[in-house]
């Protein structure tokens, strides 16, 4: 579903990306793993268009997404779960689930129920303001707004990270469901270890901006947790 080849991407002086290569396909669940400051979210912005690599590929269903501007993301399949999930406190989260239809120019604006029967919580709380959800529901609802349109690929960066146990649980029942049940390719870059196990199928691993190992996840060692990921 998702090739990047040798992508490559500066900061100013500060190199980022080091020749980054990795494989995402569908029905499945691939980690991106590493340490605070690898180079993860910036591989994430890359693939939006939020950040333009200096060189490499980056190819979605065949199709070289350098070439497209941002916008194209959405609209050709892409959903993407910020860090720090970014959604709308003042709108409420109906709206902000709608918000989502905005970033694919989608012609349907009505939500689609099979993202209430994922996320139950929204629904019960669909006309509260999104500011006024736990850190975990605002985590269910940038989910959500990921999903209206219907995603072939989605991309969550960090989507435990300071949420409750109980619906950090959900979510990787989510993302199972997607991945196992609806052949979503799933990217989750992510740090938590017990989570990884639980829902992803392969793992890469970043260190300084490069891919450090890969495999399946009964190659994850505790060789590798130790020298890549433990703090
Ligand atoms: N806008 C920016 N301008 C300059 N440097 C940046 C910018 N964004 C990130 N960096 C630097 O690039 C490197 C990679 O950052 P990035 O946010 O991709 O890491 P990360 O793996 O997502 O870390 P974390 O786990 O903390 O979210 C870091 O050294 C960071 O300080
Ligand atoms: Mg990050």
């Amino acid at each position: 579903m998702l090739t990047v080849n040798a992508l490559d991407h500066y900061y100013g002086q500060s190199h980022a990306l080091r020749s980054v290569s990795i494989d995402v396909p569908a029905a499945a669940c691939t980690s991106l793993m590493g340490r605070n400051g690898v180079g993860k979210t910036t591989l994430a912005r890359c693939l939006m268009g939020l950040e333009i690599p200096r060189a490499g590929e980056m190819l979605f269903d065949q199709i070289p997404l350098e070439k497209h501007p941002a916008e194209y993301r959405a609209a050709a399949g892409i959903g993407y779960v910020p860090q720090g999930r970014q959604i709308f406190p003042l709108l409420s989260v109906e709206e902000n689930i709608r918000t989502g239809f905005f970033a694919a120019k989608h012609s349907s604006n009505s939500i689609p129920q099979d993202i209430y029967d994922l996320f139950p919580v929204l629904a019960e709380m669909k006309n509260r303001r999104g500011g006024d959800l736990s850190g975990g529901q605002q985590q269910q609802l940038a989910i959500a707004r990921a999903l209206v349109i219907e995603p072939k690929l989605l991309i969550l960066d960090e989507p435990a990270e300071g949420i409750q146990p109980s619906i950090v649980q959900e979510i990787a029942d989510v993302i199972t469901t997607l991945s196992r049940e609806r052949n979503i390719a799933v990217l989750l870059i992510e740090q938590k270890l017990p989570f990884i196990r639980k829902v992803a199928d392969r793992f890469a691993i970043m260190e300084r901006g490069s891919i450090a190992a890969r495999g399946g996840m009964d190659d994850l060692s505790d060789e590798l947790v130790n020298q890549y990921l433990v703090v």
